[in-house]
């Protein structure tokens, strides 16, 4: 296994965003810095497989019914499409040509068993297209401190909703393990049921509930009844250093894209979950014909090359290190979040980035995003962005109690 390997999810709660496709490039473009794998876990529709034109050997059919190891069904795109072997580093593991009942539907120990396989890949990168949806096929191969990358566009509301559903079952998820009945946690919380903190955790996520209450409620409350307690600063810790990373795609400029997609999304988080999480814009892919075209066509649009253009890499690698704003400190997580100032950050990173990249095509958008990314991985822990493994939901709980010493 490759030291600083990072697994990266890509979901989006909702379908039809432009996961695959955002994906798909993403991978692309992490390649040229470093060997990276695209894994297609959308086991009914085999989407990535129909983007690539590049006969596929093995896929995750051979995995799970050839008894063929992981990296055995790693597939490398054709001299035809990649001539000059600039993408000599990306390699992509298919999901089944055709629907298989058992391996569709993964059962708990098909999905142990791949994510067993996903942790011991031989790459740089692994970059994870999730199906849309919340079940445990999604949430299982999500981090458990951040969010992955969560895609959402201007272009369909309810998918913005969904993607901050998504942030909401993770953090509950992260919440659940960490307060699990045995875990570690408990030794240095004196006097704290885990039967009395579950109970307000089933609260906080209910939003029928007739006096519902988000996670900076769950606090209050536990202030409240438990005074100056060590669980105060485990739980705000807890929220305030998971990130969310988004990207819009089909993005239409600043103000509508603030208005129909980051205000709800960030509205929704601060109403339903908490003001207290980091939420990082890691840009934006325009909407342009030829993406489609390319998807059409199975030639991934990155791999048309544009002779024209000089290349932009080392402005856009200047330009992608601002308004990452990672330095976070622990000592503001208990304090109460305000809520025009969390909108505000999010509008004023737009304009700014706007600024920055006046008539960037998808091509700067996709290196820019990448840029951010490696920049983000270089400066954060790695569990801040991906995480350099995914956890078996048996293995959550110690995780997390084990990181949480560190
Ligand atoms: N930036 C873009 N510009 C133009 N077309 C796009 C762009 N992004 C995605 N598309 C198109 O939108 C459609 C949906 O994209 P894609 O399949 O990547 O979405 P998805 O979220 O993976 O969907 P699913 O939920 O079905 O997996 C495709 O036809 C794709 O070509
Ligand atoms: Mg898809």
């Amino acid at each position: 296994m490759k030291a600083n390997k990072r697994i990266i999810p890509v979901s989006s709660g909702k379908g039809g965003v432009g996961k695959t496709t955002f994906a798909l490039n993403y991978a692309l473009s992490l390649a040229r810095h470093g060997k990276t794998i695209l894994v297609d876990l959308d086991m009914g529709t085999s989407s990535v497989r129909n983007l690539i034109d590049t006969p596929v050997e093995r896929d995750l059919y051979h995995f799970f019914k050839k008894g063929h190891t992981l990296g055995d069904c790693v597939t490398t795109l054709d001299a035809r499409l990649d001539p000059a072997g600039d993408y000599a580093d990306f390699g992509f593991i298919a999901a089944p040509r055709d629907v298989i009942d058992d391996v569709t539907n993964m059962d708990a120990r098909r999905r142990d068993a791949l994510i067993d396989a996903i942790n011991e890949l031989d790459a740089q990168y692994v970059v994870l297209d999730l199906k849309s949806g919340l079940d445990p096929a999604v949430i299982d191969f999500l981090p458990v401190s951040n969010s992955g990358i969560l895609i959402f566009t201007p272009h369909l509301t309810a998918a913005t909703l969904a993607a901050s559903q998504v942030v909401k079952a993770m953090l509950f998820r992260k919440l659940r393990a960490l307060f699990a009945k045995g875990s570690e946690v408990y030794a240095s919380l004196p006097g704290l049921a885990p039967s009395s903190v579950n109970a307000l955790i089933d609260r906080a996520e209910d939003a029928y509930h007739p006096q519902p209450i988000n996670l900076d409620g769950f606090i209050d409350v536990l202030r409240q009844t438990l005074g100056d307690h060590p669980v105060l600063r485990l739980v705000a810790n807890a929220i305030h250093f998971f990130r969310v990373h988004f990207v819009l795609n089909m993005f239409s400029g600043v103000e509508e894209s603030y208005e129909t997609a980051v205000r709800p999304f960030t509205e929704n988080l601060l109403s339903k979950v908490s003001g207290r999480l980091s939420i990082m814009n890691l840009g934006w892919v325009v909407a342009h014909e030829q993406i489609n075209r390319a998807n059409a066509r199975r030639v991934p649009v990155l791999l048309n090359r544009d002779r024209q253009r000089k290349d932009p890499s080392a402005e856009l690698a200047r330009l992608a290190r601002r308004y990452l704003g990672t330095r976070s400190s622990s000592t503001r997580a208990l304090s109460r979040p305000d809520p025009a100032q969390y909108l505000a950050v999010q509008l004023d990173t737009l304009r700014r980035m706007d600024d920055d990249l006046k008539n960037a095509g998808f091509r700067e958008n996709f290196k820019y995003i990448v840029y951010r990314s490696l920049h983000l991985m270089a400066s954060l822990r790695v569990s801040d962005f991906g995480d350099d493994r995914l956890f078996k939901p048996s293995e959550i709980s110690a995780a997390l109690a084990r990181r949480q010493r560190h």
